[in-house]
């Protein structure tokens, strides 16, 4: 028997860093929309834990015990004393190492298709406390649809949206550490005071709306530009992707995936054409938001 379990991608519309706290994580307030690019996890029944992984960026994809995959169904059999003897297959499509949750992603959809699998029977309150365990963004994965992430972006509060939203997502020729990242930002803001991260009210109007051109005027992210202090040739992404029409382009989370906001579906087909052609990413995708969570298929 198997499970597959099907889990979107996500862009930060907004992303409030506070300083760093005494663990070394950064209190956020964090708007989380997921985006219609998904990977699908699928668990079968095995003599031992074993991933594997298929699609674009497969070979980037640890298949150790570090896989948040893995690690997902550790952490459900040892809360239900089981052993974790499952053969995980991730069909991967969402950027590797890209700012959009795709190890998040895995990691939800490995608990979930777990769960369905061995019939633990898991609160929904269990399963986002093992997200949480597990990463910042593995909470929200689970969740989909929109949401403000605070503390240290676990805490989830849903958040209304009026209308889809159509992007482009640029993918870049190399990954970047979201743990780097943070540390850029904490050498940039080195003897500065860091105000503490709020999510603005103007942008979560917007999303309410379903307003894109007042979402393009409020959207943020703080780690932009320690993302771009390491690596500065996503500027030039940036400002390729709102010459072809973007009504704004951002660094997506940590980066160095660059996402634009469209004003329409064609305009946003433009620009993911326009945008290889130019020379300043690899390769280019249109998504719409607001998408589900981690479903079961
Ligand atoms: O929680 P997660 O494992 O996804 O975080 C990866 C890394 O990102 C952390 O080890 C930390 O360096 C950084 N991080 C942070 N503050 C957050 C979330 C992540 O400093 N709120």
């Amino acid at each position: 028997m198997s499970v597959t379990v099907r889990v979107p991608a996500k862009v930060n519309v907004q992303l409030a860093v506070g300083a760093a706290r005494p663990d070394g994580f950064h209190d956020l307030a964090n708007v989380f929309l997921a985006v219609g690019l998904y990977d699908e996890v699928t668990v079968t029944e095995a003599d031992e834990l074993r991933v594997t992984c298929s699609g674009p960026y497969a070979d980037q994809v640890p298949l150790d015990r570090t896989n948040l995959a893995a690690r997902a169904a550790l952490a459900l059999a040892e809360r239900h004393g089981r052993t974790p003897a499952v053969h995980v297959h991730i069909a991967k499509d969402i950027p590797v190492a890209g700012g959009m949750a795709g190890g998040s992603a895995d990691g939800a959809g490995a608990l979930l298709a777990c769960d369905a699998l061995w019939g633990t029977h898991a609160s929904r309150e269990e399963l986002l406390d093992i997200c949480a365990e597990l990463g910042s963004d593995v909470p929200f994965s689970l969740v989909g649809g929109a949401a403000l992430g605070t503390g240290r972006g676990e805490k989830l509060t849903a958040l209304e949206v009026g209308g889809t939203f159509h992007w482009v997502f640029a993918t870049a020729g190399r990954g970047l550490s979201t743990p780097a990242v943070f540390r850029e930002f904490d050498r940039l803001t080195d003897g500065v005071r860091v105000p503490e991260p709020v999510a603005s009210q103007d942008l979560l109007d917007a999303l309410a709306k379903g307003d894109a051109t007042a979402l393009a005027a409020t959207v943020s992210n703080d780690l932009q530009p320690a993302a771009l202090s390491l690596f500065p040739e996503l500027a030039q992404t940036l400002a390729e992707g709102r010459a072809a029409g973007a009504l704004t382009g951002l660094v997506s989370g940590s980066g160095p995936t660059t996402a634009f906001l469209a004003p329409d579906p064609e305009s946003a087909e433009r620009i993911a054409q326009a945008l290889p052609a130019s020379g300043t990413c690899r390769s280019a995708r249109v998504a719409h938001s607001p998408a589900p969570g981690a479903t079961v298929l």
